[in-house]
């Protein structure tokens, strides 16, 4: 019996009987704080941000340490070799948006991913070298460091460095994904990133090729990752597997600081990411449109609710199929969408007893097939700065491509871009030419990193990974705090429900629209199908008293909130 209780009590090693290991942390799933708090996606990366906080370090400071910590322990989206934005309110209440999501190569072309028929080669915007933009995140970082950070940068980039050098323990969850996932390593790497089979529970997982490269980024800024070393590993890489980055490719990147869209619901001011993410305008939609109907007196998930809120949900991503791109190479219409008697219009044809029904363009295909993976984090600060950012690869792994000795994965971000009008893309979005792909353009995002007033003040921060379900997922949340008067934890682990536009089909978790309301909504003419796994929100929410609360998603098991 004792032998027994030492074996399953915490040794790190070999002792005669089974090794005993385990993860040396515990995901807090919600927490109430009087002075700062973070909601981010796994323990190790809060524990970095909180420390930075507490040493005097500002919201950005920690948005910093925290985006370069999730890089390495939490690899299938926290990245360097991805994407980013970030939504941005100081304690006096000025706004800033930062967009430093990818581009697409000088050498992207309009078709690159059709076959001499036209019709999309599968795979190759989601997967292999092909799949790759010019990842924008380190820029990114450097970028909102320079412009509101106040601590030292190499300061902030340490504790990576720390974490990528020692190791930090792999859970349960961590080993299967790594496993599951190591076929694509295989075929799109010639050095194959985790290939140790043997990987356990509990395992330090140490990338000193990853410390090498954040150890450049540490001492030349964005310099140690788009130049030098760094750069000439990236673009060997390409060379390898028949990528189209260059070091030109590298040197050229630029980030875009933004003017955050704002749109006022009741006595809230919601403010949110402008293209080249759709997030902020179709969020902006779709309160205005849902405004003038008494939301709380329908109920939550009741069949009224529900169905007005996928009608909204219908004519908002409808518009981002056709309007939304790269502002900076397309015209986007961002006023004549956020007018309010065009969005009133829009529901002009709006039936509360009949399903709507969406323009089908032979897509339909969209089966989510990649897992939701993209990152978010939300921090306030103690003197009240706000740090909405939401981070991405793209897919788990993004390409699953590891750049061979600097220890990152890269982005699968092209497969944002629309591949050809009407054909759906991973997450089954469709998108016409405001979404083609261009040389140095940004692909189309559906990141909703946002910032919610009331009276002045900061109320709300959230945002989440989800691919396309993003913005609903945002939506939904504030709406259950604002409308459905639920705590912040409920509000965010409330289930959820998705329309799209096309493919026409309500896609929901398990437990929502219950009570027979499916059935209703069924007998309206709507289809609906059931989904596994959605957006997975991070979210603060300030009392009026002052007190800070935060709420991590039990959808993701690493979710994990901190404060003081
Ligand atoms: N890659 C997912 C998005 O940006 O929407």
């Amino acid at each position: 019996m004792r032998l027994l209780l030492l074996c399953l009590t915490a040794s790190l090693f070999l002792t005669g009987c089974r090794q005993e290991i385990k993860i040396d942390y515990v995901a807090e799933k919600t927490g109430s704080f009087s002075k700062a708090a973070i909601s981010g996606p796994h323990p190790k990366a809060t524990e970095v941000g909180l420390e930075v906080l507490k040493n005097g370090g500002n919201a950005i400071d920690a948005a910093v340490a925290m985006q370069f910590a999730m890089a390495v322990v939490y690899p299938r989206a926290g990245n360097i070799g991805g994407g980013g934005f970030l939504v941005y309110r100081d304690k006096d209440g000025n706004t800033d948006a930062l967009d430093y999501r990818e581009r697409a190569p000088a050498a992207a072309s309009r078709d690159m991913y059709l076959d001499e028929e036209g019709d999309v080669i599968p795979g190759l915007s989601t997967r292999g070298h092909l799949a790759v933009g010019v990842p924008g995140t380190v820029a990114g970082i450097e970028a909102m460091h320079k412009k509101y950070g106040s601590k030292p940068w190499a300061e902030l980039v340490a504790p990576a460095i720390k974490l990528a050098q020692t190791g930090y323990r792999i859970s349960q969850a961590e080993v299967n994904r790594l496993k599951r996932y190591h076929t694509d390593f295989k075929a799109f790497n010639t050095t194959t990133p985790f290939s140790d089979s043997t990987m356990v529970e509990g395992q330090l997982l140490k990338q000193l090729n990853l410390a090498g490269t954040l150890t450049r980024i540490k001492e030349k800024g964005k310099a140690g990752f788009y130049q030098g070393k760094t750069a000439e590993l990236f673009v060997e890489e390409m060379k390898s597997g028949g990528g189209l980055i260059t070091k030109k490719d590298l040197a050229d990147y630029e980030v875009s600081w933004r003017t955050p869209i704002r749109k006022e619901y009741k006595e809230y001011s919601i403010l949110s990411m402008p293209p080249s993410s759709s997030g902020g305008v179709a969020l902006a939609q779709m309160v205005e449109m849902l405004e003038p109907f008494p939301l709380s007196d329908l109920g939550f998930q009741s069949t009224a609710s529900a169905q007005l809120t996928v009608e909204v949900m219908r004519r908002a991503y409808a518009d981002r199929a056709e309007y939304l791109g790269d502002s900076d190479y397309y015209h986007v219409p961002i006023d004549s969408l956020l007018n309010d008697d065009y969005l009133a219009g829009r529901m002009a044809d709006y039936r509360p007893d009949s399903a709507g029904s969406s323009d089908f363009i032979g897509a339909g295909l969209a089966t989510i097939r990649e897992s939701y993976e993209t990152t978010h984090i939300s921090i306030i600060d103690a003197e009240g700065n706000a740090v909405s950012i939401t981070t991405t690869l793209n897919g788990n792994f993004g390409s699953k491509v590891m750049v061979d000795g600097a220890g990152f994965f890269l982005n699968n971000e092209m497969d944002d871009f629309s591949a050809k009008p009407g054909v759906p893309n991973m997450f089954g979005l469709v998108g016409k030419e405001a979404n083609a792909i261009h040389p140095g353009k940004r692909m189309l995002s559906s990141m909703t990193p946002t910032i919610v007033e009331k009276d002045g003040e900061i109320f709300m921060v959230l945002g989440a990974p989800g691919g396309s379900t993003i913005i609903t997922a945002v939506l939904q949340t504030f709406l259950n705090v604002v409308e459905y008067g639920m705590p912040l934890a409920d509000a965010v682990n409330a289930p959820r429900f998705h329309h799209q536009w096309l493919p026409d089909v309500i896609v929901h978790e398990k437990a929502a629209l219950g009570n027979g309301v499916k059935e209703e909504l069924i007998e309206m003419g709507y289809t609906l199908r059931e989904v596994n796994s959605m957006a997975v929100i991070k979210a603060l929410q300030r009392l009026p008293d002052g007190t800070l609360v935060a709420a991590a998603d039990e959808r993701n098991a690493d979710d994990d909130v901190a404060g003081y």
